[in-house]
């Protein structure tokens, strides 16, 4: 071949990236509402919005920190209403991680913030499934829903989601797998929580919680205490207390790191500083996500690059560790879980 048609190492990095199969484990559903879309959906369902265009919307995405950017979300999210634009929100993300390659997407969805504003739960959720089906007929993505708790609200307020979302459950059991706690993390610590995380726990869901974002470790240490999660969303301020990287790494205790995300909600400053190569040499089982790709910048790919090009440290060997974890992270079953390390293996074996 010409060397000029040859691809340089970094490029090869870079290409090995964006086609490796991998997971995405952290995605809030809500998150993917690209300013568009938020437009065509106020228009069809007649909601008025606080921003003229969509440059307008666009442009009063800078952030200061979680709750700045949080107050924008739940403002974007009030265009939902049907059934049909829950749908059209989930294809819009499956179609874009196709494209990067995704094979399995765990999804976080928000039912409060829709609730609040008198949509039925099972609504949100018949969107969500219709559009998880349909994903994995169109793209052969296969998928699992995790209802989240807004941890801003009461533990009575989360305690009457869990009612209203029983018939769901009930009638996807093998969709809607698991429970989560985001939104405002300061002064909502994951105790809060405990006792509609135990009720979770006696009907057989899957346990994560966001915690260590904004959050101090103390709140990773409680998210497993107390509330018993078997994954933590973020996390990334474990760092701070060698004890809790320790058992984290000892469990094996999966991280879904947010790279983009964590920037733009000024947990760190740029991406050189980000510590995802350190997580990985402590040996914690972290994976790269995209949290709210159409407010942070960047879908799971763009989160890949745009590390391993801030963090030079990173090799093929973490892009193939990364892409492992995320399999191994998941809430799918040991035999798809071994099929997709395999198919890994492969592509890595031919690249
Ligand atoms: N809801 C949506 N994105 C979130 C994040 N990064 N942290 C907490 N809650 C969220
Ligand atoms: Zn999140």
């Amino acid at each position: 071949m010409p060397p000029e048609l040859e691809q340089s190492s970094h490029e090869r990095l870079l290409t090995l990236l964006c086609d490796m199969p991998k997971a995405e484990l952290h995605i809030h559903i809500e998150g993917s509402l690209e300013p568009e879309l938020i437009f065509a959906l106020a228009q069809r369902n007649g909601v008025s919005l606080a921003y003229p265009s969509v440059g307008a919307l666009r442009a009063a995405y800078a952030f200061s920190d979680l709750q700045s950017f949080l107050d924008i979300y739940y403002a974007g999210a009030s265009v939902l209403l049907h059934e049909a634009d829950f749908y059209e929100m989930a294809m819009a993300y499956f179609r874009r991680a196709a494209a990067d390659h995704v094979v399995h997407a765990e999804l976080f969805f928000d039912p409060q913030t829709h609730t609040e504003r008198g949509v039925p739960i099972e609504v949100v959720v018949n969107g969500l499934v219709r559009a998880c089906e349909a994903a994995e007929a169109e793209f052969g993505i296969t998928s699992l829903l995790i209802l989240c708790f807004l941890r801003h609200l009461s533990e009575e307020a989360a305690f009457d989601t869990l009612d209203q979302a029983l018939p769901s459950i009930e009638a996807h059991r093998d969709r809607l797998v698991g429970v989560g706690l985001d939104s405002s993390e300061r002064g909502h610590p994951p105790e809060k929580f405990a006792r509609v995380y135990a009720r979770c726990r006696e009907l057989g869901l899957r346990l994560v919680a966001h915690a260590g974002e904004e959050g101090p470790p103390a709140y990773i240490w409680s998210a497993l205490d107390v509330l018993k999660v078997e994954r933590i969303d973020h996390g990334v301020r474990c760092v701070e207390d060698p004890a809790l990287v320790a058992r984290l790494a000892a469990e094996r205790v999966p991280l879904t790191v947010c790279p983009l995300s964590n920037v733009k909600l000024r947990v760190f400053d740029t991406l050189a500083q980000h510590n995802l190569a350190r997580l990985l040499e402590l040996g914690l089982c972290a994976t790269v996500n995209s949290d709210d790709p159409a407010y942070f910048g960047g879908y799971i790919n763009q989160n890949f690059v745009a590390t391993f090009e801030a963090l030079p440290a990173l090799t093929a060997a973490h892009a193939y560790t990364l892409a492992r974890n995320s399999f191994e992270a998941s809430f799918a079953s040991t035999t798809q879980k071994t099929r997709w390390m395999h198919a890994l293996d492969a592509h890595f074996a031919q690249g």
